[in-house]
């Protein structure tokens, strides 16, 4: 049988940090370091500078990635960037980035847009698609540029949200890797967090910046974050006390509190990056997975569990065994 295994992780965050308290100051808004903090977790997060696009930071995640991998990148056979900031509408920020990367071997290579469950729901399709035969050594990115889609006179969401990107390579195996995965959606929600906007006629039309309703997210998110993680330890037939860390998608510490308590998972197995990378939607995954497997913490044999839950609403779990 064959299976997917992830072989290689990396990933990117623009420039320096930005504090609250600098982004208030920039921003000039009605805020306060400690609201943040206290309602968010949220200390600091990375701005991409002007000019810098979703495939550019995807770039440097999957450089790094690709090196974990010990992989060149012509080896790369399918390409999957979940993002909702890509640099154009089209072509997709996956084509770019194949470019950038010089690999010319004619592989695939496309967008996903799921929002924050978007790193999720591509590792799904690549584990698939790997499975399936039909493809060999994937690079399943999340690359966001949020900064873009926020409205800087909106104290309530443009400070929650941060700029980076997050890349893994799978590879078909012998071994487990990836032992079962879930996505969802119910479009019925979409009106509590997007962007209604588009560009028509040369001209944004409706809303170009995020809009959401914060306490109707945070209730959406906890419930179906708690349920899609047993439908994945159900299908592996496993309990989450077998759990060795548990990486959910990056919002809001009081989120990933809340889901670490349902699931009974001790915080201390739970890997929080929100302090300091922000919200990155579909970016926070790979790259708080980067994180701990870079400094060591997480590593061969471990049994990890990725789940997300965004816009759409959208929501999706992945268990696997590093
Ligand atoms: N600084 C100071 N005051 C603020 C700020 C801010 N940055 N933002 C909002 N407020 C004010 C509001 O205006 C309101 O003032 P009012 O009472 O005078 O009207 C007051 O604080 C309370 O506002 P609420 O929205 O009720 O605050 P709440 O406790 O719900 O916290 C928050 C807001 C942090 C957004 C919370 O709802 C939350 O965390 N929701 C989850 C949303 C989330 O994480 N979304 C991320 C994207 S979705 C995803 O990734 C899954």
């Amino acid at each position: 049988i064959v299976h997917s295994r992830i072989t290689g992780t990396g990933s990117y965050l623009p420039g320096a940090p930005v504090s609250n308290s600098e982004l208030i100051a920039a921003h000039g808004l009605d805020s306060s370091d400690d609201w943040i903090a206290e309602r968010t977790g949220i200390r600091a997060r990375h701005l991409a500078g002007e000019g810098v696009a979703a495939s550019d930071l995807a770039l440097e995640a999957c450089k790094r990635a690709l090196e974990a991998a010990g992989r060149p990148a012509n080896d790369v056979d399918l390409i999957i960037v979940a993002t909702s900031t890509p640099d154009y509408v089209f072509p997709s920020a996956a084509a770019l980035l194949q470019a950038k990367l010089g690999v010319t071997n004619g592989g695939a290579a496309f967008d996903l847009q799921a929002v924050c469950s978007g790193f999720v729901y591509a590792l799904t399709v690549a584990d698939k698609f790997i499975r399936s035969g039909s493809h060999k050594c994937a690079l399943v990115v999340g690359a966001e540029v949020f900064s873009r889609i926020l409205d800087w006179s909106d104290r309530g969401t443009c400070v929650l949200f941060g700029d980076g990107a997050g890349a893994v390579v799978l590879e078909a195996s012998d071994k487990p890797g990836i032992l079962a995965t879930a996505m969802h959606a119910d479009g019925s929600h979409h009106g509590i967090l997007s962007v209604p906007g588009q560009v028509c006629g040369g001209k944004a039309v409706g809303d170009p910046f995020l809009r959401m309703d914060g306490q109707a997210v945070f209730k959406f998110a906890v419930k179906v974050l708690a349920d899609v993680a047993h439908e994945v330890l159900a299908a592996a037939n496993m309990t989450a006390d077998q759990l060795d860390w548990l990486i959910p998608h990056q919002a809001n510490v009081r989120i990933l509190q809340s889901t670490a308590k349902r699931l009974h998972v001790p915080p201390e197995k739970c890997v929080v990056t929100v302090d300091r990378h922000g919200n990155t939607s579909a970016a926070s995954i790979p790259l708080a997975l980067d994180e701990v497997v870079r400094s060591g913490k997480v590593g061969a044999g471990d049994t990890v569990l990725l789940e997300g839950v965004g816009g759409g609403f959208t929501w999706g779990a992945a268990l696997l065994k590093l």
